[in-house]
């Protein structure tokens, strides 16, 4: 029996509910009286609808939705593959652990091996590094872009380097160009986190592209959302083979999931010590794990994926405007006192959050703890540039690592940076006031 129409009336009602109940959800912040956060979600009945045309499938676990959203996206981003999983955190697990595969050989990366890295930035760009027995090699940023400074890549060099990990921080794209080139010469894997930066490009293309495998978020304060979720995008065959072995229980079979016999000889091989016939479906070639998302969430993330283009346009445009009013704070003040982002000369950020360094020798002694205090009382989220200098927090001093000097950049991050908001629910009204309160503590 065709339910189309019991489905469509269902639809019905929950645009209607939706218009009555939850459209002013993230729309309408008043300036002053409502908190305007650093980072949102934006999401409209169509995406209400998605979760509940997943939900009422009952499949739950990965189907129609996350074929549809895994093939969309990967088109989206330039890659041949795309893997679904349920974190942004995850898609850096699983892309390290593919790194390792020993479907590698001798390129696989081994415990004891160098992965160069930075410390400023998230914590999952390199607890993966840490996980796997590797270690990771930290060199200094750079203040004007916040990304990896390249002209410490030869430095770091050693014979057990096997690869670079890094992130796009806050969708500002790193030196691509250096990056790949060092990476070609010394036969290193790039692996790059573009968690915070979907859609950015560099020389035209994508980020992601320039490695071999990348990873994005899609949790609710990234470019689009999942409310949790993930994805591992590559173009090379063999590291899409060991990701989605290592992503689904380390299992040699590659059926979908709810699909038995894809390989067409389930029960007609001899694998390893196991007996002739073994069912493949139970064969595994990898230590693995389970990473995978719900159809639920891929169904919001297809819903999602329609809209963010428009998005990226919206944080770019929020972007430009606040860029605009601080340079003016830093004229009228007469004095560089707010350090404001750069993008390297080929790159096309996309922006996540809006970086701001607080110069700490500006002559008011305004410093970034005040400014952060006064903002957040003026009901203006902040965020700091996540971890600061990952190797001052808990632990961190006693993971095995090599560090190339003191890091001073990552230091005066962490001490003077902070970012705020310009997701795509925020207009001019919310961004004059957002200056308006930054240039109060200069007064
Ligand atoms: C650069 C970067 N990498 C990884 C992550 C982790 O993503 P998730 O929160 O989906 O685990 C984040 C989170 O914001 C991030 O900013």
């Amino acid at each position: 029996m065709d339910k189309g129409w019991e489905r469509q009336r269902i639809f019905d009602l929950l645009t209607k509910y939706y218009q009555k109940n939850i459209s002013d959800v993230n729309g309408g912040l008043v300036p002053g009286k409502d908190y305007l956060p650093a980072a949102g979600k934006c999401l409209d009945q169509d995406d209400l609808i998605a979760l509940v045309d997943a939900s009422l499938d009952l499949w739950l676990t990965g189907g129609r939705f996350s074929r549809e959203f895994e093939s969309t996206f990967s088109a989206f981003m330039q890659q041949r593959y795309c893997l679904l999983v349920n974190s942004g955190s995850s898609a850096n697990l699983l892309a390290f652990a593919t790194l390792t595969s020993p479907l590698l050989k001798d390129r696989k990366i081994c415990p004891g091996d160098e992965v160069i890295t930075v410390a400023a930035g998230f914590p999952t760009t390199v607890n993966p590094i840490v996980q796997h027995g590797a270690i990771p090699v930290f060199v200094d940023v750079e203040l004007s872009t916040y990304q990896i400074d390249v002209s410490y890549l030869q430095p770091a060099l050693s014979s057990k380097t096997k690869a670079v990990m890094i992130a796009h921080t806050l969708g500002n794209p790193a030196n691509l160009q250096a990056l790949s080139d060092f990476c070609k010469q010394h036969h290193l894997w790039l692996i790059e986190d573009c968690c915070d930066a979907v859609g950015a490009k560099y020389n035209g293309k994508m980020v992601g592209t320039f490695g071999d495998i990348a990873t994005t978020s899609f949790y609710p304060a990234h470019h689009m959302t999942m409310g949790e979720g993930g994805a591992v995008l590559t173009s090379d065959p063999l590291l899409k083979k060991a990701a989605l072995s290592l992503r689904d229980w380390g299992r040699d079979c590659f059926c979908e999931t709810g699909v038995d016999g894809t390989c067409k000889n389930r029960f007609g091989q001899k694998i390893a010590d196991l007996p002739f016939g073994y069912d493949h479906k139970y064969t595994y070639s990898h230590i693995g794990y389970n990473l995978k998302v719900t159809d639920m969430q891929a169904a919001l993330g297809v819903s999602q994926l329609k809209k963010l283009p428009a998005f990226i346009e919206k944080r770019n445009a929020n972007f430009n405007y606040l860029y605009g009013k601080l340079q003016k704070i830093n004229e009228r003040q007469g004095a560089e006192c707010l350090h404001l982002p750069q993008a390297q000369a080929n790159a096309t950020p996309s922006w996540f959050g809006f970086p701001i360094t607080v110069n700490s020798g500006n002559d008011k002694k305004v410093d970034r703890n005040r400014m952060v205090q006064f903002l957040e009382e003026s009901k203006i989220g902040t965020r700091l540039l996540f971890g600061g200098n990952l190797l001052r927090q808990p632990l961190y001093k006693e993971i095995p690592k090599r560090v190339l000097g003191a890091l001073p950049v990552s230091d005066y991050i962490m001490n003077n940076t902070f970012w705020v908001g310009i997701f795509p629910a925020l207009d001019k009204q919310h961004l004059d006031y957002v200056v308006q309160k930054i240039e109060e503590v200069f007064l």
